[in-house]
């Protein structure tokens, strides 16, 4: 078993990461019961985990209420979060009381915001069952839904009172899902940790097939590396916290272009807008090609896309710089890039020029087509 704490002062919190800990997740949250029924959000695909959960919560002397909401991205909507507000208060939810979200990382955000908003701010806590919200989404307290305007644009900082996770969870996920996880994973070498770069680069195969070793050391180093993170800059105001958005910003352009659909998930974007990101810093002469060559190889060889072709996006540079002035990241009319000087040395750019960044996404275009 790992326990990592996210240090918040007050709001400081525990991530419990262990084999099958879902069948014993009610010895952890009788305590934050109050002897009340709890409620657990949850979606249609995650029924199996339900029944896991609520036995548990039983056996501990814990009643539960579980609300079932549609599977998909769809639920990050006003709709949805009407719907789930007013469940809760049909349920007489107290600001004490501490609503599970159990699910992946629509759930959890979803969830979270609900939390954040409902009588000013209830407790909640995070059952993670994709690889996706168990190494980032479930840990740090970013909560949100979509708008019209695009993803994530309406949310508030709620940090969860407890995270649960459990690896056994993805022994059901989608490959796919798991390998877009794994974007996540492998960030964090990219960010900071050569090391752990090294150790993706000879694990992740064995990760991918289900190695339990491989996959509780990379899941606890994960959220360990992004709980210490968190701690220093909570709202992102430092620049620090801002490092986890390696890739995000190219990501999300293609994203975006995808129509934030099951054509590009999310992760999968991030692993092309990383490799993207390595690709322009080298151009910039930051980084080497090697240092790309090495990202896009470990990329590729483990079925994640390393470009906007491989991502099966083959917009020119004007439509994708145009998606990324809707990134929430824009400040004053710039906009923030995390570029690299290594593998494992990511830091922000505030002096990017969106004119360069269409240059280098057409020329990549270019390479691709040629
Ligand atoms: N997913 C990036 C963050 O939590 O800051």
């Amino acid at each position: 078993m790992s326990i990592i704490t996210v240090e918040l002062g007050a709001r400081s919190y525990k991530v419990i990461v262990e084999n099958g800990l879902l069948a014993r997740a009610g010895e952890h949250l009788a305590p934050l019961s109050r002897g009340r029924t709890m409620a657990i959000v949850t979606d249609e695909n995650v029924r199996p985990h339900l029944a896991t959960l609520q036995a548990s919560l039983s056996a501990a002397g814990v009643a539960s209420e579980a609300i079932i909401l549609p599977p998909g991205e769809g639920s990050k909507s006003w709709a949805t979060l009407e719907l789930l507000t007013d469940r809760l208060l049909d349920l007489g939810i107290e600001r004490g009381d501490h609503v599970i979200a159990l699910g992946g990382g629509v759930i959890g955000d979803l969830v979270g915001f609900a939390c954040s908003i409902v009588k000013r701010g209830c407790g909640f806590v995070q059952i993670p069952t994709t690889l996706l919200a168990q190494v980032d989404s479930s840990v740090g307290g970013k909560t949100a839904i979509n708008s019209r305007a695009g993803k994530n644009l309406v949310g508030a900082f709620h940090q969860p009172a407890l995270v649960l996770v459990d690896p056994t969870t993805l022994d059901t996920l989608p490959l796919r899902q798991v390998r877009a996880g794994y974007a996540e994973v492998v960030k964090y070498g990219l960010i900071d940790d050569f090391e752990f770069f090294e150790w993706c680069e000879a694990n992740a195969a064995a990760l991918l097939a289900g190695d339990a070793d491989a996959r509780t050391y990379a899941i606890a180093h994960s959220i360990a590396a992004k709980a210490r993170i968190v701690a220093e800059d909570e709202y992102e105001t430092t620049g620090k916290r801002a490092l986890l958005n390696l890739g995000h910003t190219f990501g999300h352009a293609l994203e975006a272009e995808a129509g934030f659909s099951d054509r590009l998930l999310h992760g999968e974007g991030v692993a092309a807008g990383m490799a993207l990101a390595f690709g322009y810093s080298a151009r910039r002469g930051l980084c080497t090609g090697q240092d790309v060559a090495r990202v896009t190889a470990h990329l590729r060889a483990i079925g994640l896309p390393d470009s906007a072709p491989a991502a099966n996006i083959n917009a020119d540079g004007t439509t994708l710089v145009a998606h990324m002035l809707h990134d929430k990241k824009m400040d004053a009319g710039t906009l923030p890039f995390l570029l690299a000087r290594g593998i494992g040395k990511t830091f922000v750019d505030k002096s990017v020029e969106l004119a360069d960044v269409t240059r280098f996404l057409d020329e990549q275009r270019e390479m691709a087509a040629a």
